[in-house]
C-alpha cells in the first residue's frame, strides 16, 4: 500500500534520507522513532507529496508520488489523512468549520452531506459536543483530536501521524494511542506514526523502526526491537523509556 525504494534525499550538504527502502501493506502500522532533526517529518513529507526524492521513488496505494502531477496528487491525497506535529487548527475557524473544510475545498458535496460526515468523524474522535468552539477554547489534548477528526473527513484509507502525541501530558497521549489503535482494528486504516512515546509505539505499532543517518537502523516487531542487542538502537530506546 505504501513503499519507498532507495529514496535518497538531500537539502544541500545535508543528506537527510540516505537510500531508505520500506514497504506497508494494507491494515498494517508502521511506526518510526529517532532522533529529533534526523529525517522523520521529512519521510511522511514525502508519502503526502510535499517534497520529493533526489534519487528512488515513493509508491502509495500502487502509484508513483509525483508532485508535478497535481491533479494525481490531489487524488491520492483524498485518500491520505495527516496528523500534523502541531494540529496546525485555524485559529478563527469553529471546530466545526475546521473539520468540515477539507470537504468543503476538495468536493462539491452539500452541506446536508457535509454536516453528516462532520459529525461522524467528530463523533469518532468524542468531540461531538465541542462544535461550535474555537481551538482556543478547548485543551490541547481536544485539538489533537479535532485535528485528527479533520484528517479522517475525507475517509482516507491512509493516515500519517506526526508526533501525535506532542504536547500533551501521559493520560491525554495515552488517550490519543488507543484512538489510533481502534481507528486501525475498527476501520482497518493503514498509517506510518512518528513519534517520541515509546508507549504510543507499543500501542499502535506492527512494525517499529528507528530511523538514523538516512536509514532505518532496524525495524520489526515492537518486542524485538525493544530487545534488540544493537547498541544504537538500546541506547535511543532505553533514554526514550526514561
Ligand atoms: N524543506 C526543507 N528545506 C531545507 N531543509 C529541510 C527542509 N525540511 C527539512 N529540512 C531539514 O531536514 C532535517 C530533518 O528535518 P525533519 O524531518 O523535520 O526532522 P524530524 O526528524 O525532527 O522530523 C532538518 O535538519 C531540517 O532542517
Ligand atoms: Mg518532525
Amino acid at each position: 500500500m505504501i513503499r519507498m525504494i532507495d529514496v535518497h534525499k538531500a537539502f544541500g550538504k545535508q543528506k537527510v534520507l540516505q537510500g531508505l527502502n520500506f514497504e506497508v501493506d494494507e491494515g498494517q502500522s508502521l511506526v518510526i522513532m529517532g532522533p529529533s532533526g534526523s529525517g522523520k517529518s521529512v519521510i511522511l513529507k514525502h508519502l503526502i507529496g510535499l517534497l520529493e526524492p533526489d534519487q528512488g521513488k515513493v509508491e502509495v496505494l500502487g502509484q508513483t508520488v509525483n508532485i508535478h502531477n497535481r491533479e494525481a496528487l490531489q487524488r491520492l491525497r483524498m485518500d491520505m489523512g495527516y496528523l500534523f506535529q502541531h494540529s496546525a487548527l485555524i485559529n478563527w475557524l469553529s471546530v466545526y468549520d475546521n473539520v468540515a473544510l477539507p470537504l468543503r475545498e476538495t468536493t462539491s458535496q452539500s452541506e446536508k452531506d457535509i454536516r453528516a460526515q462532520v459529525e461522524k468523524v467528530l463523533g469518532l474522535v468524542q468531540m461531538e459536543e465541542a462544535h461550535e468552539k474555537l481551538p482556543s477554547e478547548i485543551s490541547g489534548g481536544m485539538q489533537k483530536r479535532v485535528g485528527l477528526a479533520r484528517a479522517l473527513v475525507t475517509e482516507p484509507k491512509i493516515i500519517l501521524y506526526d508526533e501525535p502525541e506532542a504536547g500533551l501530558d501521559p493520560e491525554m497521549s495515552a488517550s490519543i494511542s488507543k484512538m489510533m489503535r481502534r481507528l486501525k482494528e475498527e476501520l482497518g486504516m493503514t498509517s506510518v506514526t512518528v513519534t517520541h512515546s515509546v508507549s504510543c509505539a507499543v500501542t499502535v505499532a506492527d512494525t517499529l523502526a528507528v530511523f538514523e543517518h538516512g536509514q532505518f537502523l532496524i525495524a520489526g516487531p515492537p518486542t524485538d526491537v525493544l530487545n534488540s542487542d544493537h547498541p544504537r538502537v538500546k541506547t535511543f530506546l532505553g533514554a526514550a523509556l526514561d
